[in-house]
């Protein structure tokens, strides 16, 4: 089983530039396949699990992907198939976003339906009330939804959305561009991956407007091509860097990190008493002046407000702050597993329903620990750096569906941190 090794307690310092945002190349690769001509290449994408997830199900119903260092060549005029195979798409619950392109390119989407996954039931029903207001048919058909549009193509229509799902306002925004007339999508989910795949889009040749508000506007054209765009930064990259930072820098750079889009995390990181500085491209951050951050209460929430992807990661910091602590999670509903893990180094954490309450503790120890999910696992990793002794983290498989390089990115930073390869173990349920 592969693992890493840390030893905990060095501090940090230097330079580590963050990748492109994974949770926006996976549904730019989506909307690649609604250019019926020419080749969009989409640059600063990063190595990671999911982003191969997401070619091989393009590439197996029929796009060209190639992959030259880090930008990435995709060609969708020989598309031959709208039923993605099933275990490609089971890998990854994002793959749920192709159906939007396929339903408006090819009038049909046949795709395996998304299981719930390590943090929570996650449902799909509000992408495909979304589709059946634009007009089209769905039906269930043994752990399968087959869309259909209507002979003349989806139609626009005023959509709105009970949360603001990240995944169904791409996958509406993507469908929309290519129906007949006018859609609007309120309660539109306003993270800065949607607004860069409407940048996307509308490079293509669509005419999206207010994505990044609640509400975004979308005016249908008969045809989009490929174009070319650069991904922007991953803000829960970076956002795990600066909680390192936070913890154990001395003026870390996290170079590429673009404050607007970390404003919560930032907002919180001051609260608790870290000095950070938006720098011309990048953000700095030092540790709080008496050396321990102190306690805060943190909320998820919709973006703007503080991402449910860096929940685990500050609870790891604040399980060493002084005072009490508590963190909410009201994204989704089974987002704590890490808390029983971080208890293995040592952390006090209980939890009460949604609410975690955080007894900071003088120190973690290391320890052997697994990580649940992907960020759960970011999480371990900053404990292990501040925990005294070696930690073990496996469970690796999640790691490296979100995060390029982390092991050599913190060695940089100067981490005591190793992988040690072993044979493979099975791959488990995904999640965020
Ligand atoms: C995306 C991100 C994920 C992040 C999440 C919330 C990607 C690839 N993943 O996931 O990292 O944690 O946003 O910021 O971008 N819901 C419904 N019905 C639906 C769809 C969603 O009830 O049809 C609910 C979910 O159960 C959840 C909430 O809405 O409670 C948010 O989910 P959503 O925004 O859709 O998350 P994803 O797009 O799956």
């Amino acid at each position: 089983m592969p693992k890493l090794v840390i030893e905990g307690g060095f501090p940090l310092s230097g330079t580590v530039r963050v990748g492109g945002a994974k949770n926006a190349v996976l549904p730019l690769l989506a909307a690649s396949l609604l250019a019926e001509s020419g080749m969009s290449q989409i640059d600063d994408v990063p190595n990671l699990l999911d982003v191969c997830n997401m070619a091989e199900t393009i590439s197996s119903i029929g796009a060209r992907v190639e992959r030259r260092g880090t930008s990435v060549r995709v060609q969708a005029n020989r598309i031959h198939s709208v039923e993605p195979p099933q275990d490609l798409v089971r890998r990854m619950r994002a793959s749920f976003v192709v159906a939007g392109p396929l339903l408006a390119r090819f009038k049909e989407a046949k795709i395996s339906l998304p299981g719930g996954c390590n943090i929570g039931n996650r449902p799909v029903d509000l992408h495909i009330k979304g589709f059946e207001a634009m007009g089209a048919v769905a039906q269930h058909e043994g752990g399968y939804v087959h869309l259909k549009a209507p002979a003349g193509g989806l139609r626009g229509a005023r959509i709105y959305l009970d949360v603001p799902s990240v995944g169904a306002t791409q996958n509406l925004m993507m469908a929309a561009s290519l129906a007949k007339g006018h859609t609007v999508i309120e309660n539109a989910a306003k993270e800065p991956e949607n607004v860069d795949l409407a940048n996307y889009l509308n490079a293509m040749g669509a005419r999206v407007r207010g994505a990044g508000t609640d509400t975004i506007r979308i005016d249908g054209v008969t045809r989009l091509h490929g174009a070319n765009h650069t991904v922007i930064p991953d803000r829960i990259e970076a956002g795990t860097f600066l909680v390192a930072g936070a913890l154990l820098g001395s003026g870390v750079y996290v170079e590429n990190a673009v404050s607007d889009h970390l404003m919560s995390l930032i907002a919180k990181l001051e609260e608790a008493g870290a000095r950070v500085e938006d720098e011309v491209v990048g953000i700095r951050v030092w540790p709080a002046e008496r050396g321990r951050l102190s306690a805060i209460d943190v909320k998820t929430h919709f973006y703007p407000s503080y991402p449910t992807d860096m929940q685990a990661q500050i609870m790891a910091a604040l399980s060493v702050a002084l005072g009490t602590s508590t963190v909410t999670e009201t994204v989704f509903e089974n987002r704590f597993m890490h808390v029983a893990e971080l208890a293995r180094m040592g952390a006090n954490i209980h939890t009460q329903g949604r609410m975690a309450i955080v007894e900071g503790v003088d120190r973690l120890s290391g320890a052997a620990v697994t990580a649940t999910d992907l960020r759960a696992g970011a999480a371990l990793v900053l404990a292990g750096l501040v925990a005294e002794g070696e930690t073990e983290v496996l469970g690796l498989h999640h790691i490296d569906r979100g995060y390029d390089n982390l092991v050599s990115k913190f060695q940089q930073l100067g981490a005591h941190i190793r992988r040690l390869e072993t044979p493979t173990e099975d791959t488990g349920a995904e999640s965020a």
